[in-house]
Order: C-alpha cells, then structure tokens, then sequence
C-alpha cells in the first residue's frame, strides 16, 4: 500500500506541538509493518535544513503567489522515509513558526501558504509531479492540510481514496471569502454543505466534508465532537458524517520517551525504580527546589494556552503547597499565564519553579524527575504528555476529558483492589475539582510508598506503541481500496 501523508510538521525538525511528534512517528510505524510510506512538508526553514539528499522532482511554480516553486524529494533524517518538500522561498522561508510570525500573529497569507501544500497532495496523487510514485491513499492531517480532499474531489477522474485526520478542532483554518479566488477551487463548494463556514471558508471543514474517512486521535474526542460542546461550530457536519468517523488513539515512540534513556540523570525501569530518586533530585537543584525527596513533585509541560486549562493550576496551588507539594512549570504561550506562573514562582521561591520557553531535552529531564504531570485540559484530542509520563512513572492527573479520560486510570479503592490505576482523574474543569484530586495525591504519596510504588510500576507498563494504531489504520485504509 503506497500512503502519502500531508502535514505541517514533524519532530524533530519543525513542532509547534503533538502533531509533528505523530508525523514523525505513524509513517515509520507503517512502513515496518509494510506499507510504502512518503510525507508531504512545506519547505520551512527546518525542514529545508533537516531533510538530506534533496533533490528537485518537479517544477511546480509560479503558483499561490510564489515565482519558482519546485518539488523536491529527500530523506527524513532518523528513518529510511522519503519526503516530498515543497521548496518556495516565497512563501516559507521566514521568521516564525509555520503558522504565525515572530509577533505572534498569523500570516497574512496562509491560505496561499497551505493552499499550496493541499494542492500538491492532489498533484502528486494524480502523477503529475512524480511519474515514478503516486499513492493509493492520501492521508491529510489538521486544518493545514485540510484542502488535499477538496482538490481531489474537484477532479473528475482523480478517485485516490482520502483520510483526513483531526488533531484538533479549535484550530479550523478560517479565511474570509475574498480569499477564495486564489486557491483554484470550483465555487460549487461555496456552500454551507461545503467549505462554507458562516459567510467565510475553512479548510478544516473541507477535510471534514470531502474526505472518504475522517479519523480523530482518540475515541472519546471523536465522540464528544459531535456535540455543541465541543463541536466548534463543526459539530453539525461531524454528526452528519458519523458513519465515516472514529476514533484512533496516537501511539508513543518508545525509543525517544524512555527512562532508559541516558541522557536523562539516571536510567531506571518499572522493576528497579532507584533511578527515578535521583532524577528527581537532579530535578529539584537545576530548578533551585529544595531538596525534599518526601515531597510530592508535580510537573507541567505544556502550552501556556487556555485549551491546558493552565489557569486552574495557578488557582488551584494553595492546595498543592498546603499537601506538602512542589511545582516545576516548563511551557511557553499566552503572556498572561506565563506572567501568573512567574509571579507564584517569585511568591514561592524553593517550592515552585518556572521555566518559560520551549525545551525539547528539559522535557525529558522532567518527565522523569517528577512525581506527577498535571494536565487539567478543558477539552484534548489525544494528549500526548501523561502517555510520556506513564512510561517514566509520573502519575497524570488529569481532567475526564477526551483522549486523557481513554488512557488514565483513577486511583479509586476499587481500582486499586482490581490493580487498575495509573493515575488521578477529576470530573470537572474548575479549580475545587482539581485541587481536591491534588490533596489525595498528595496524601498517598506521603502516606502510602509500598502503595505508589505499585501504582507507579504499572504506569510504566502500559503499553500505548504504534502497532495497535497502525493496524487501525490499516483497515481503514483496507476498506477504501
Ligand atoms: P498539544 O499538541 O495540544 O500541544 P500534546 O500533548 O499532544 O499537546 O503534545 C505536546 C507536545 O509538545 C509533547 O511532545 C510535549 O512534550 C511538547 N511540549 C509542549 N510544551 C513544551 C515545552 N515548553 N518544551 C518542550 N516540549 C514541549
Ligand atoms: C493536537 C491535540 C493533542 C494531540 C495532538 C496529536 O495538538 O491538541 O491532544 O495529542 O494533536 O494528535
């Protein structure tokens, strides 16, 4: 099966955020167990520089306001895969990450700028651009990539089967009208059964509406997308679509998120934890905490964004440092959470700690000299960090939210007797409902070591690999064919 997936981004070369982590690692899942898999990129400035051996396949430009703009094919470093990157200076060699520029807002012209990666997906799958490779299925992930389904569908005679995957629904690719006329597209989809959306167009809506299958990163989200409540104006077409939606929960790359890792203080595994100790303590003197092994250490690392439900943590912190507890914060985003985690951290200097910036190596350190991760998300797809924390043993504590409500298990009585739990779970994203988890988190940690150690062992053995989601994947692939 020849797959060709059309993204934004990819760990390690460009990431904004769980996305690229799942783009580095779904094709390479796929291709082990046999699939001939390649990757669509926008040349950014990270990706012209990490992917080798680039060589041009296809003159593509002038097109979406760039002058020259060829196809090229490379190597993705890490992995035997190719890329195909779309090399127009034009319109992505620039300052900034993919989306918005330096002063934090969105470029002007980010219709053109993935307009353009859409419309090479459906170049390359009618063999256009690449006479020696065209795929049987073209994969498009987020709103990014959300037009590749709207111009395959435009061509009479182009029938490649599309899945078109929703990382997140908040992010729905609005542009006005006047934008529409530079895409190419057929004005029959200007409509509210279309890519109309309230007097403007989206590209999410697009891969909603024209795809084959639509897929979302866990069970639970694909689910409550369906719903005013978390729906984002979308849930009318999610419903409609309901036969052709589910839900596939992302894997973990357990090469990079390990406790074996060596580049972390000291390696430890489920059965002889003595190494997280030290982790931890390695943890408390790089952030100035004082040296307090019997406190309960809770991390975050994340988005400063209000979808983290950040806020909560701030409020709900008097119970956190009333049980005893500590706070070690690395994360980057709106200026105003960044600025309320700063001051807690000059209110409470030795007790919380705050690092504000984006640290791919910091995360790992953090990650495993922790005690628990706190991901108190107001609404999350998948979520990625309490996976990550559940093989370095940190306890999630978590809001009973999409993909965090399919991958952690409360520590209840009965959870404990059926030798189930992994983690803390709370039903409400306010601040009693979350402070209150953190006290009996607190409590079991102090009172209960024999008790934690066996929670914390069994964190480390879920298993959340590819295999069972590439495999899901398959079928759905399977079934278009
Ligand atoms: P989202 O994609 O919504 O931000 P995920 O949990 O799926 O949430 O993925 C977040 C990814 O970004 C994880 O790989 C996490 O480790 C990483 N991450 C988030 N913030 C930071 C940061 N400040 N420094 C390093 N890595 C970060
Ligand atoms: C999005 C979601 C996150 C998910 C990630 C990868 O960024 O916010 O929940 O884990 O995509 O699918």
């Amino acid at each position: 099966m020849r797959i060709l997936h059309v993204a934004a981004e990819i760990f390690p070369l460009v990431k904004t955020g769980g996305l690229a982590d799942i783009i580095a690692a779904l094709p390479n899942a796929q291709a082990q167990r046999g699939s001939d898999v390649r990757v669509l990129l926008p040349g950014f400035r990270g990706i012209m520089a990490g992917v080798t051996d680039l060589v041009p396949v296809a003159q593509i430009g002038p097109v979406f306001g760039a002058a020259t703009a060829q196809l090229l094919t490379g190597c993705l470093p890490g992995s035997e895969l190719t890329a195909y990157v779309i090399d127009a200076p034009f319109l992505y060699d620039r300052e900034g990450n993919p989306y918005v520029g330096p002063d934090r807002r969105d470029w002007k012209d980010n219709h053109r700028r993935f307009g353009l990666l859409g419309w090479a997906a459906a170049h390359i799958a009618f063999g256009e651009l690449d006479a020696e490779w065209q795929p049987d299925i073209v994969h498009a992930h987020d709103w990014h990539a959300g037009l590749a389904s709207a111009y395959i569908r435009q061509h009479p005679s182009l029938k490649t089967p599309t899945v078109f995957t929703v990382h997140n629904l908040a992010f729905r690719g609005i542009f006005p009208m006047e934008c529409y006329g530079e895409l190419g597209l057929s004005t029959e989809f200007l409509t509210p059964s279309g890519l109309e959306f309230y007097g403007s167009f989206s590209f999410m809506k697009a891969g909603l509406v024209y795809s084959d299958k639509i897929t979302t990163v866990s069970p639970t989200y694909a689910k409550e997308i369906q719903t005013p409540e978390f729906g984002c104006g979308l849930d009318g077409v999610l419903t409609e679509r309901a036969d052709d939606l589910s839900g596939i929960l992302n894997g973990v790359d357990y090469d990079i998120w390990t406790p074996q890792d060596t580049k972390i203080a000291h390696t430890y595994t489920a059965n002889n934890q003595n190494g997280k100790k030290l982790c931890k303590r390695a943890l408390q003197r790089d952030f100035g905490l004082q040296r307090d092994g019997d406190s309960p250490l809770f991390a975050v690392v994340s988005r400063l964004a209000g979808q983290k439900g950040m806020d909560l943590i701030i409020d709900a912190l008097p119970e956190l440092l009333d049980g005893g507890g500590q706070l070690v914060v690395l994360g980057t985003g709106e200026a105003e959470i960044e600025a309320r985690f700063f001051h807690a951290s000059q209110a409470y200097p030795g007790r919380v700690a705050v690092r504000i910036g984006y640290d791919e190596a910091l995360s790992h350190h953090i990650m495993a000299g922790a005690d628990l991760l706190l991901v108190p998300s107001r609404f999350e797809p998948c979520g990625l960090t309490q996976l990550y924390a559940l093989r370095y043993g940190t306890l999630p504590v978590v809001h009973r939210v999409g993909g965090l409500s399919d991958t952690v298990v409360d520590t209840t009585r009965e959870t404990i007797a059926s030798a189930r739990a992994t983690g803390f779970v709370f039903d409400r994203p306010d601040k009693a409902a979350l402070g209150s988890r953190i006290r009996d988190a607190c409590a079991l940690y102090r009172n209960d070591k024999v008790g934690w150690r066996k929670i914390r062992r069994r964190a480390m053995l879920q298993d959340f690999s590819w295999n069972d989601s590439a495999a899901h994947y398959e079928v759905l692939y399977r079934n278009l064919l």
